[in-house]
């Protein structure tokens, strides 16, 4: 299959929509933990997490803002500028997906979805419980993007909170034994297979691979 960017916007809305989503490979899972400034606990399912420095330790994720529809997470994270990012893993796939669904601002996805709240002494925002790897952050800095309506927010690590087997001794994190999971798209969801680990790649430690 090969297609132009013309062919690719005359495509069936429903087959672009699939193709432009999975097209990036394997993005990371995370529940986003909220707390309005009246106390309303959110929770919703956000793959554009990425990595954005670790000193000082920023993360950014994109968010994709509905003009017809209430975004509570952006809202909440604006209210108390406090927010947690949670590893979804392989038991709470089906009720992490179900996030994503339009509750009522009444309703927590927390009680909806069937997720326990976790706190830490000092910082408002709910971390989900049921989630081996947690981060909470504070908001840093909102960055609009003119193009096409969207916003990252870039977030500073606070807290992290990693079960015991889930971490390596050189700091690395085990995402088999987190037993994390991937998305493609918006609907597919992928188990993780470490399949090797690799030193710092310098050209004079490199494998001869013309020989293979
Ligand atoms: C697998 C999956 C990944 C998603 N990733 C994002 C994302 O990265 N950014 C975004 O704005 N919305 C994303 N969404 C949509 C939100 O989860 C959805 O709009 C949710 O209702 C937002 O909750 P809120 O209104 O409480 O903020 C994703 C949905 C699914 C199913």
């Amino acid at each position: 299959m090969k297609w132009t960017t013309e062919e690719i916007m005359k495509m069936d809305k429903f087959k672009r929509i699939n193709i432009i989503n999975s097209i990036t490979g394997i993005k990371p899972a995370n529940l986003i933990g909220t707390r309005s400034r009246s106390g309303a606990t959110n929770l919703a399912i956000f793959t554009s997490v990425f990595h954005m420095g670790s000193k000082p330790p920023f993360i950014g994720m994109l968010f994709r803002p509905d003009k017809d529809v209430r975004r509570h997470t952006l809202e909440n994270i604006r209210e108390t500028r406090q927010y947690t990012i949670n590893h979804v893993n392989d038991q709470i796939i089906e009720q992490s997906h179900y996030t994503s669904a339009k509750f009522d601002a009444g309703v927590s996805e927390f009680e909806g979805c069937g997720f326990k709240e976790e706190y830490i002494e000092g910082f408002s925002a709910p971390f989900v419980q049921e989630s081996k790897i947690k981060i909470g952050l504070t908001l840093e800095e909102e960055i609009p993007i003119s193009l096409n309506d969207t916003i990252i927010v870039v977030g500073q690590i606070e807290h992290i909170i990693i079960e015991g087997n889930c971490l390596m001794e050189n700091g690395y994190i085990d995402l088999e034994n987190s037993q994390s999971v991937g998305v493609s798209g918006l609907n597919s969801y992928y188990s993780l297979n470490k399949k090797k680990d690799l030193p710092y790649a310098r050209v004079e430690e490199m494998p001869d691979f013309k020989a293979r």
